[in-house]
């Protein structure tokens, strides 16, 4: 089991990463596939589990007939045209597969594959020709052919392509319908709080989610839900059936995280032994989640502005343009406006991804939310430790409330968990969450006066008052104000503060 933290500092956030509910893949691997369901069981649509439909277009009614003949044998259900223009009707059957003569009597077959490719991508096609000519095959598979074969062709050779391609496109279905019943946990309701605020961000967040937006920047303190948030605008999107890539700006090298990003071809440098395809083409159709922007190298930032502008990038020591259909979901708990200031993230970037900022307020800006997410974090950690605990008394929650939080939801999830593991009745109590003892008084934060105020005396005030409480035991009255007994003294000298006489002397 892992450690629980006392005190959640932000290292220990950070180190505790892998917390989160079940569903969340482990975060050690900074870089997560796509999220296939794996293990999880086959699914088939209605369509599939009806025989796979095979359409074949060709003039000659020699090549149709053994065509269709050996094709209704092995099961299929065949269909059939003799021109470009019979076949594009018949695809509203919603055809699995086409095979394609590239010479027809009113068009070319390239056009048909098109067209085709078109209105359904999930339609496979087969060309065949009658000549085998490196140019044309280049030509017809750029266009999205699955595969072609040359005339006269052998009827079982057909037929093993034909029973490979469909294979092809039941895994897809597969893959899509999964992903669709994986995306669920990550809808809007997993965000928890009714607070205005809270209220307003998940409004947002739909309405980003929905948005064609390419770009999202998700703002916020540690822990307060920049990837949660992240998650909940991919998967409530029309890309949640594509990939969800996360990579953490900080977590690689600068050449790492480029070639992560964006691939390199064979040789670009001296471990490029293989040609890689990046995280920005394997996420093609889906997201990427761009975490910790704000770490990210002059360098790559100006890659990355560009890829943003005109939605193609190289890949490393490559000069080949490539074009993909990606939103990035950019995310800091930096305040990007000063590392603008101070020269270390590019203006020019920033603008362009802050077209859609989403601040996440921290969550003692939203302290009506806290009575909530504990009650929430009660009930799942009585699912996972199996245990029953009712709640806790009123004054618990109360002091939640008035704790800062500087680690946000996570803290409070944390502490909610130490609090469950560590309870010895059915309720929790004070005593279970250390923190709210140890300093009351940060609740109550200082606020600066409207006029100002003056920071020494604030100082000597406080240290006066300490010392008044603890009666001038400098040990403990150093503690009350998180100082060593030097540091005390210092300051009693320094303010001229002196134990009062007793009374009546
Ligand atoms: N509004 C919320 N409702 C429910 N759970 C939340 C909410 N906000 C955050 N959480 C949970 O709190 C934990 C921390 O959130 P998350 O990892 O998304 O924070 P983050 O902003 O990405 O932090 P960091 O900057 O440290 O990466 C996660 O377990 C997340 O599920
Ligand atoms: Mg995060």
């Amino acid at each position: 089991m892992r450690s629980i933290p006392h005190h959640v500092t932000d290292d220990a956030t950070k180190a505790s990463h892998g917390e989160n509910n079940p569903q969340q893949q482990p975060r050690d691997a900074q870089l997560t596939e796509p999220e296939y369901g794996v293990g999880a069981a086959p699914l088939y649509n209605s369509r599939w589990m009806s025989k796979a439909t095979v359409l074949v277009v060709d003039d000659e009614q020699l090549i149709r007939w053994s065509l269709v003949e050996r094709l209704s044998q092995d099961g299929y259900r065949t269909f059939e045209a003799e021109t470009g223009a019979e076949a594009l009707a018949q695809l509203s059957e919603g055809i699995d597969l086409v095979l394609l003569d590239y010479r027809l009597p009113d068009t070319d077959g390239l056009k048909v594959l098109k067209e085709v490719r078109r209105r359904d991508p999930d339609t496979l096609v087969i060309l065949l020709t009658a000549f085998s000519n490196v140019a044309t095959v280049v030509e017809i598979m750029k266009e999205g052919a699955y595969h072609y074969a040359t005339k006269p062709f052998n009827l079982d050779e057909i037929a093993l392509l034909v029973e490979k391609a469909l294979e092809t496109t039941r895994l897809r279905r597969e893959v899509r319908a999964l992903r669709a019943t994986q995306a669920e946990p990550w809808g809007i309701d997993r965000i928890v709080g009714n607070s205005p605020v809270m209220q307003q961000i998940k409004d947002l967040l739909v309405k980003v989610a929905a948005s064609p937006a390419s770009t999202v920047l998700l703002t916020g303190e540690s822990g307060t839900g920049k990837d949660l948030a992240a998650k909940v605008i991919h998967y409530g999107s029309k890309r949640a059936t594509q990939p969800f890539m996360n990579i953490t700006c900080s977590a690689l090298t600068d050449t790492l995280l480029e070639s992560e990003l964006f691939g390199h071809e064979r040789g670009a440098f001296t471990d490029a032994r293989q040609q890689k395809r990046g995280l920005l083409e394997s996420a093609d159709g889906g997201s990427v989640f761009l975490d910790e922007i704000g770490e990210m190298a002059a360098g790559l930032q100006a890659k990355l502005l560009r890829f943003l502008e005109e939605k193609t990038f190289k890949r490393v020591g490559g000069a080949q343009d490539i074009h993909v259909d990606v939103r990035i979901i950019a995310a800091t708990n930096k305040i990007l406006e000063d590392s603008v200031k101070n020269g270390t993230f590019r203006e020019d970037l920033y603008y362009r991804l802050d077209v859609l900022p989403v601040r996440l307020p921290p969550l003692r800006e939203r302290a009506a939310d806290i009575t909530v997410l504990a009650k929430y974090y009660i009930d799942q950690f009585n699912h996972e430790f199996r245990k029953q605990v009712q709640g806790a008394a009123p004054r618990v929650f109360e002091a939640l409330e008035r704790y800062p939080w500087p680690g946000n939801v996570r803290e409070l999830r944390n502490a909610v968990e130490r609090a469950m593991l560590l309870a010895e009745g059915d309720t929790l109590a004070l005593e279970d969450f250390p923190m709210l003892g140890s300093r009351p008084e940060m609740s109550e934060g200082v606020q600066l006066a409207a006029g100002g105020m003056n920071l020494e005396k604030l100082e000597r005030d406080l240290v006066a008052q300490a010392l008044e409480r603890t009666q001038w035991n400098q040990t403990r009255a150093a503690a009350l104000l998180g100082l060593n007994r030097d540091q005390i003294r210092y300051r009693i000298e320094k303010f001229d503060l002196s134990k009062p006489e007793p009374a009546g002397h």
